[in-house]
């Protein structure tokens, strides 16, 4: 494993989310351990409320076979060709984790639960960014249908909420704008 380690600020300000991959495959210790080490995410309750379903080496072209449905319009008639230029968004990363979170029917408990998802999914994607390694969160609308919930194994109750794509990459991404803080920060007082 590629033991880098970056100081917690330098993770934040030089991950980037990562879109195109370079097809090396992710390892699934390297994977385990950092879906292992995310878990220290802050959780109301001590709930924990993630289940995550991974892909990552052989279960790779199953879940191929299912994005090209979801993924790919009209994927019938494409050559093989173009059908493989198209699948590329999907087939060069090197792992996959779709998080699932429960859908508390209590507004307060449902935001809690979203919310430490999220926390979890920030953890995941900077201490993957400090081995090196790229990933993208993505919520594509198939998520939500009956069908890819289903290939998922996803229960009545249960959402899911990313598509977490990982894997290596040769091109770092220009970072997004950010506004500066006193555009978002206003002191207790003063509105
Ligand atoms: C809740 C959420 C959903 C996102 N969904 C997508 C998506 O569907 N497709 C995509 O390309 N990026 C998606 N992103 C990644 C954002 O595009 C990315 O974080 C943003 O452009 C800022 O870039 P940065 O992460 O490199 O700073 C999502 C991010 C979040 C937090």
């Amino acid at each position: 494993m590629n033991e880098q380690s970056l100081s917690v600020r330098d993770a934040i300000l030089q991950r980037r989310s990562i879109k195109v991959f370079n097809g090396q495959p992710v390892e699934r210790d390297t994977l385990m351990n950092i879906l292992d080490d995310a878990k220290w995410a802050p959780n109301h309750g001590a709930r924990q409320p993630w289940r995550l379903v991974v892909a990552c080496g052989k279960e790779l072209s199953e879940l191929h076979t299912v994005l090209l449905e979801f993924g790919v319009a009209k994927w019938k008639e494409l050559s093989e060709e173009d059908l493989a230029k198209q699948m590329k968004k999907f087939t060069t990363p090197g792992a996959y984790a779709f998080m699932i979170v429960p859908e508390d029917a209590r507004q307060k408990e449902r935001l809690e639960d979203y919310a430490a998802a999220s926390t979890y999914i920030q953890n995941a994607q900077l201490l993957a960014w400090d081995l090196g390694i790229g990933s993208c969160w993505k919520t594509p609308g198939f998520l939500d249908t009956p069908k890819f919930r289903e290939a998922l194994g996803v229960q009545q109750g249960e959402r899911i909420i990313s598509m977490l794509q990982f894997g290596y990459f040769d091109e770092m991404p220009k970072p997004k704008p950010r506004k500066e803080v006193e555009e978002f920060v206003s002191f207790f007082g003063t509105n």
